[in-house]
């Protein structure tokens, strides 16, 4: 193992972030304030496509294919000069493990050749660290809720910026439900977004799904019945009736997932009595989970974070800024990180 150069007091100044866990080969600079110098994201959608869902081979030889170049890109964009950096934040997990070995590697030969710090962060942290990126004045503590391909947790976020799990899915996560339910449709990958645009066109009280609250008071989610739920329904539906219907099919079905992520994001605000809440990760992007919150915000008073799109599904602006975070907070970086697939985050 390659011994980390000595960096234990970070010079403040501009950071290069890496993402590479899932399908999104991704690198952003920040300022040595915190502000997004660059923001490039080369998405595998195109590779993928075809198999309906995510081929991690595929995945990690698409990377090695592009991170120089998108490291290279955001570099140019940000104006900075490789020898200005002072610090890389790559993500370490969750995620594929051969994509993120990609990742991890090019970070550290970077780091080494630099002389630099590198940290690892948490993809989890990343997305947490996006609700502060346009607004850094987000107050804590807040409730957090990360809703992505992988994940749907519900978080308490401390004073001192520490979070405690406050629910999380027993099956399947929201962006999984969404590409479900899009694969059911035959709508294709990913899923989410196609949802999203065809659901504009239906019905959301069409159909009645089920929405499942689990027991009184719980924060936890539940959305594997939601997707039994539509298998059953295109079942007893002739094939005309399918296609008449898709949009609000569609409709309905989104409904149902982002009603329940509202419902337990404001519970979780009641109970926790903080006055702001933040909603980030990929289903974030929701258009129709977007209307919902900022209404029941307003109509509540509660202080909503909901970033720019581009900083909702996966990007390496918000993994450069939880580094960036961590660098500040006097973790050192070193060059002994490895990749972690099933890294937890609670
Ligand atoms: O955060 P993300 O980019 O990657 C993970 O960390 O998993 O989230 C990807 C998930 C996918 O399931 C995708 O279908 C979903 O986010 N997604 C959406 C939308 N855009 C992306 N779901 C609903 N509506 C969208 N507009
Ligand atoms: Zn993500």
């Amino acid at each position: 193992m390659t011994t980390a150069p000595a960096t234990s007091t970070w010079v403040s100044g501009p950071i290069l972030g890496i993402e590479t866990s899932c399908d999104e080969t991704a690198a952003s600079v920040l300022a040595t304030d915190g502000a997004v110098l660059s923001n490039v994201i080369t998405s595998q959608h195109d590779v993928h496509q075809r198999f309906g869902g995510i081929v991690p081979e595929l995945a990690s030889r698409a990377h090695i294919e592009s991170i120089e170049a998108v490291s290279a890109e955001a570099m140019r964009q940000a104006g900075l000069a490789w020898t200005e950096l002072t610090g890389i934040a790559v993500t370490q997990g969750p995620g594929l493990a051969g994509a993120l070995l990609v990742g991890v590697s090019y970070a550290k030969a970077l780091g080494y050749a630099l002389n630099i710090p590198v940290v690892g962060v948490n993809h989890l942290e990343g997305h947490i660290a996006s609700a502060w990126l346009k607004d850094p004045a987000f107050p804590l503590p807040s409730v957090v809720l990360v809703v992505s391909g992988g994940h749907t947790h519900l978080y308490y976020k401390q004073p001192d910026g520490h979070c405690r799990l406050l629910g999380a899915t027993r099956d399947d996560a929201a962006g999984e439900a969404f590409d479900k339910g899009a694969q059911l449709l035959q709508l294709g990958y990913p899923g989410g977004p196609a949802i999203d645009r065809l659901a504009r066109q239906g019905n959301p009280e069409a159909i009645a799904f089920p929405r499942s609250h689990l027991k009184k008071g719980s924060l936890d989610f539940s959305f594997s019945g939601l997707k039994t739920s539509l298998l059953y329904r295109l079942q007893v539906m002739s094939e005309l009736s399918q296609v008449e219907r898709l949009a609000d099919l569609a409709a309905s079905y989104q409904e149902a997932i982002v009603t329940i992520l509202v419902e337990k994001a404001f519970a979780a605000v009641r109970s926790t009595g903080v006055h702001a809440l933040a909603v980030v990760g990929g289903v974030s992007a929701n258009s129709r989970l977007r209307t919902l919150l900022e209404q029941r915000a307003a109509s509540e008073s509660i202080y909503l974070s909901l970033p720019p799109l581009a900083y909702c599904t996966d990007n390496a602006a918000m993994i450069a800024a939880a580094g960036r975070h961590s660098l500040q907070a006097g973790f050192s970086g070193t060059l002994e990180i490895d990749a972690q697939a099933s890294l937890s985050c609670s």
